[in-house]
């Protein structure tokens, strides 16, 4: 069972400045949340409580007010910096003391994923005991990001990071999970003409000892990544539309932690008091009130264990 997961929240967003020139783009909202808290819910999602965020240098403190150690969650929150961005890979490098000797899943800090059946799949996932596993979703511009081509039974045959000439239209999302090689091969990995260490290059090194495998976030899932400010409109405008017609919120952290039953209605209430009076905070209430029902009709769990 994977148990640590590391956030890549470096990086200097120089496509968002001048609204990244103060504040860390994973800091910038997504509707009505930071956009970190989407990559956290994730983790969150798939089981992993122990988790490293990775932050520039100088930043910490911006992370420290809204995420500070992770007690509210049931979770423990550690932070790194890193000087400059060298490459997704560096993330293990930074990590190692972290990861230990065990096997770690990575999420980019701006991505956001949202699906159908997505946490069983995260759950699957974070089963990993040898071996890599990648998360792949079509998109219409693959010439942006990692790309895979798979055969029929799902096995990489190529990966190239941003082919010029079309490959196939998977793209590699920023959701990995790896056994404990990864430090290791991490550390062998040599910079590309970008001078950066690349993560396709990592995972080469993986499927060349047919050590790779993939999973699909489904048809009617999303993926999105907020690498531009049209991104991030798009990305709000999505969580808005959801949200609003539902009542449920994407990505509540203390819901999920809640639903995982790592915390009760004493942190919940304490997370109120820290957000103070917002939306965010009525939420959570209506939450404490209808706990019980909450728990028979979306965890699946007849015993709700608080009354
Ligand atoms: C990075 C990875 C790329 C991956 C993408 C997902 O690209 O290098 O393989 O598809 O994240 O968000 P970047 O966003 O750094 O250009």
């Amino acid at each position: 069972m994977i148990k640590k997961g590391i956030i890549l929240a470096g990086g200097y967003g120089t496509r968002m400045s001048p609204l990244t020139k103060a504040v860390n783009k994973q800091l910038l909202p997504i509707y009505d949340k930071p956009l970190v808290f989407y990559p956290l819910s994730i983790l969150m999602l798939a089981g992993i409580k122990d988790i490293l965020i990775i932050v520039n240098q100088g930043q910490l403190q911006q992370f420290n007010k809204i995420l500070p150690e992770g007690k509210n969650l049931g979770i423990k929150i550690n932070y790194a910096q890193q000087k400059y961005p060298k490459g997704l890979p560096d993330a293990f490098i930074i990590g190692e003391k972290f990861i230990n000797k065990e096997n770690v899943a990575l999420i980019l800090g701006d991505n956001f994923f949202y699906g159908q059946s997505l946490t069983e799949k995260l759950k699957e996932c974070a089963k990993l005991k040898s071996g890599a596993k990648l998360f792949l979703h079509p998109v219409s511009n693959p010439s942006l990001y990692g790309v895979v081509k798979i055969n029929k039974k799902n096995k990489v045959l190529k990966i190239l990071e941003k082919p010029i000439k079309y490959l196939s239209n998977m793209a590699i999302t920023g959701l990995y999970f790896f056994d404990n090689q990864v430090v290791k091969y991490s550390k062998s990995l040599k910079p590309s003409k970008r001078n950066e260490i690349e993560i396709v290059d990592l995972l080469k090194k993986y499927n060349n000892k047919n050590k790779l495998s993939v999973e699909f976030i489904g048809r009617g899932g999303a993926w999105l990544d907020a690498g531009s400010i049209k991104d991030f409109y798009d990305a709000s405008s999505f969580v808005a539309a959801l949200e609003n017609r539902q009542g449920l919120k994407i990505a509540c952290l203390e819901e999920i932690a809640f639903s995982n039953r790592w915390i009760n209605k004493k942190q919940i209430k304490s997370a109120i008091k820290f957000y103070g009076e917002c939306k965010y905070s009525d939420y959570l209430r209506k939450l404490i009130k209808c706990i019980c029902e909450y728990i028979k009709r979306w965890s699946g769990n007849n015993n709700c264990n608080c009354c």
